[in-house]
């Protein structure tokens, strides 16, 4: 095993582990189902389209046939799959060792709301998994040890993305531009992760917050660029999934990681490579922003995180 690159190697057992994936039909979320479930974790896979989610059951069981899986819907662009979801999930399981808040979406050329009318990126990336991580909350406490590993992206500090909470314009009503949503939504995706990760240390609860981002990634995530990014750019430049799901899986099981922890590539303008532990934008560590973040969040989608 080499010291220097973080593989699935590193990989202890999860056997005896409850692993959810959100998004898991496709892309990381399909590798990193595969890989979690080659390692003995029951690994329940959300996908917001069933067939697609029965498809990579299959893709998976071809190779591993004693693999552990079950498959759930969840929209997270509508409050009410998120609800649905979650009463769903307490009624079958008693245990959630590790949430994987992964599903996302990208550059959607016209701006497209959720079904509660928020902007597709800010609403579905963030605020979904926001809503939904507050609603498993008490399973995950109710789990020693358990962890929640959060995927974000390099872009939650591109230039171009002029990343930051436009708390005047959250939906992007005035003016819409697909990169400063997404920048924005990954840049909530930090914040959230790094306000919970204070907020349950504050609180003495023993639930493990980090987060991760793949670099440039080969998967369907672009298909809604065109031409020449899917084909050229996209084919160049990303690398393969089985090295792009690594930081998300190294944020969700390597026994070392601390809370605040955020793991990517750091080859290539952190675009390729093994996942190191690698620091986020000075603003992602804004406590102020986090905070009004928060509370934002809160009021929208009217979930109340309980710290007591
Ligand atoms: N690939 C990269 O280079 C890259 C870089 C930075 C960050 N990321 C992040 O990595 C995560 C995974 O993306 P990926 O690269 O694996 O792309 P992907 O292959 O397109 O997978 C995205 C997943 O999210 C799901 N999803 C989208 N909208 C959803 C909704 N409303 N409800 C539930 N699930 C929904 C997709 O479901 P459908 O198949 O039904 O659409 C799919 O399963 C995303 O958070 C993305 O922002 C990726």
């Amino acid at each position: 095993m080499s010291t220097k690159n973080w593989t699935v190697e590193h990989i202890p057992s999860q056997q005896g582990k409850t692993i959810l994936i959100t998004g898991a039909n496709s892309g990381l979320g399909l590798e990193a189902s595969k890989v979690l479930s080659s390692k003995g974790a029951h690994v329940i896979m959300t996908a917001r389209n069933l067939k697609s989610g029965n498809e990579a059951i299959s893709l998976i069981k071809k190779k591993n046939a004693d693999a552990k899986l079950d498959l759930m819907h969840l929209d997270l662009s509508d409050f009410a799959s998120i609800h649905k979801f979650s009463d769903e999930f307490h009624q079958k399981y008693g245990q959630l060792d590790v949430l994987i808040n992964n599903a996302g979406v990208m550059f959607p050329a016209k701006r497209e709301l959720t079904k509660q009318k928020f902007e597709v990126q800010f609403g579905t990336n963030h605020l979904g998994h926001f809503l939904l991580t507050g609603l498993l909350l008490d399973v995950l406490r109710s789990t020693p040890n358990s962890r929640i590993a959060i995927q974000s992206s390099g872009q939650h500090k591109a230039k171009m993305g002029k990343p930051d909470i436009y708390f005047d314009d959250l939906n992007f009503d005035k003016e819409y531009n697909k990169y400063i949503a997404y920048s924005q939504s990954k840049l909530a995706n930090l914040l959230f992760a790094y306000e919970l990760d204070r907020q349950l240390k504050a609180s003495h609860i023993d639930i493990t917050v980090a987060s991760a981002h793949p670099g440039y990634t080969k998967t369907n995530l672009v298909r809604h660029t065109g031409f020449f990014v899917q084909a050229v750019i996209t084919n160049l430049l990303a690398q393969k999934v089985e090295i792009g799901t690594l930081p998300i899986l190294r944020a969700a099981t390597d026994p070392n990681v601390k809370g605040g922890d955020y793991f990517g590539p750091t080859k290539m303008n952190e675009m390729r490579g093994y996942p190191e532990l690698v620091k986020s934008s000075d603003k992602s560590y804004d406590r102020e922003l986090a905070g009004k973040l928060w509370k934002v969040s809160e009021r929208l989608t009217q979930v109340i995180y309980n710290f007591k």
